[in-house]
């Protein structure tokens, strides 16, 4: 094995921007199910913005809202409507991180800065990704208190329906930059590509996209970056960069270990998922072989299969969860697969044109 040359231990959290935290934050707690386990805000003294922090398992969701007119965060939150603004990992050193990736090209976000209460320190510094999306580099190894100094505790449940971890973030960049940001994550913060996809993996009567999947040392962070290509019609990507207002993360996928419970459990919420073909079941068992799921569940439930040479793997995808036919999920579980799905592209793709031809953009 090469040495790690950029060592990041894993996805420590997300944050989003938002119009309206408090209701994003009943939305993930009643909808997704996680617990709300952190605030900040006046009563905290933080004056100009609120922070809820979420939590189920190892995912850590973190929404931001301004609370004063003119506030500068509400120019972006109009622009996007509301988005995902930082991709936050913990690494051994900040100030290392931030410094060795300046120095290799990233744009500087907020030099490292130190917060601190009676539990002792956090360490954090950002640099710039693709469009208005933040890296933060956080290390609280020497702070005995809950996620950040700033938050003060909460503790309302949200019945925790299994989901685990992020199991891969992806950005959709503009027609000709996804080399350029492969190549941004490979230098300043030394990923390595695991898989790319080209138009002729991905690409049905409408829709062509290119998508090359990179990943950190130790493949913990793996991030799919995906750029339109030429098709008859708008792509998926075309719309998301058009409705977003450019470059941004388009889905973050969960990982889970019973994906039916959760699936049943997500639509008996009230979560919308895309629509799969029955046709598509018909397919399954030649395409795939032998699975532990009954393939009928799976059909009831709309989970889409797939397989490698390392096992298979389990997905499905939410419809956009806001507005704008920009941000949505992916709930998916392995059974051996390292791979993202490329058996499901054609399928999927057609459900999204579906959509799209239904909301005129295709
Ligand atoms: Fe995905």
């Amino acid at each position: 094995m090469s040495q790690d040359t950029f060592p990041i231990r894993k996805v420590d959290h997300v944050r989003f921007h938002v119009g309206n935290a408090k209701q994003s934050a009943y939305f993930y707690q009643h909808v997704f199910g996680f617990d709300i386990t952190g605030f900040a805000g006046l009563e905290t003294g933080q004056r100009d913005e609120v922070d809820y922090l979420l939590e189920q398992n190892d995912l850590k969701f973190v929404f931001t809202a301004p609370i004063r007119p003119g506030h500068p965060m509400s120019e972006r939150i109009a622009y996007h409507g509301d988005y995902v603004q930082d991709i936050a990992f913990e690494v051994d050193d900040v100030d290392w991180a931030y410094e060795t990736a300046v120095a290799r090209g990233a744009g500087a976000a907020r030099e490292p800065f130190t917060l601190e209460d009676a539990n002792g320190t956090v360490r954090l510094a950002s640099v710039h990704t693709y469009g208005d999306t933040l890296h933060t580099f956080v290390n609280r190894d020497h702070y005995r208190g809950h996620f950040m100094p700033g938050f003060a505790a909460r503790n309302e449940p949200g019945d925790p329906i299994g989901l685990i971890e992020v199991d891969h973030c992806v950005g959709n960049v503009e027609l000709g930059k996804m080399n350029v940001w492969v190549k941004w994550y490979e230098q300043v913060l030394s990923f390595t590509q695991l898989i790319s996809f080209d138009d002729k993996d991905i690409s049905t009567e409408y829709t062509a996209l290119m998508s090359k999947v990179m990943s950190n040392g130790n493949q913990r962070v793996k991030f799919p970056i995906n750029e339109p290509a030429e098709g008859k019609k708008k792509s998926q990507i075309d719309e998301y960069l058009e409705f977003f207002g450019g470059a941004g993360v388009q889905h973050v996928a969960l990982r889970t270990t019973d994906i039916c419970t959760v699936v049943a459990r997500l639509r008996a919420r009230g979560m919308q998922f895309l629509h799969v073909p029955k046709n598509y079941y018909e397919e399954l068992p030649n395409r795939v072989g032998q699975i532990d799921e009954d393939i009928k569940e799976l059909a009831d439930l709309g989970i889409l299969v797939d397989r490698d040479e390392d096992g298979y793997l389990l997905q499905i995808f939410t419809k956009p969860i806001a507005d704008r036919p920009t941000l949505f999920y992916e709930i998916i579980e392995r059974k051996g697969a390292k791979s993202f799905g490329k058996g499901n592209f054609k399928a999927l793709f057609e459900a999204i044109e579906r959509e799209q031809a239904l909301r005129g953009t295709l």
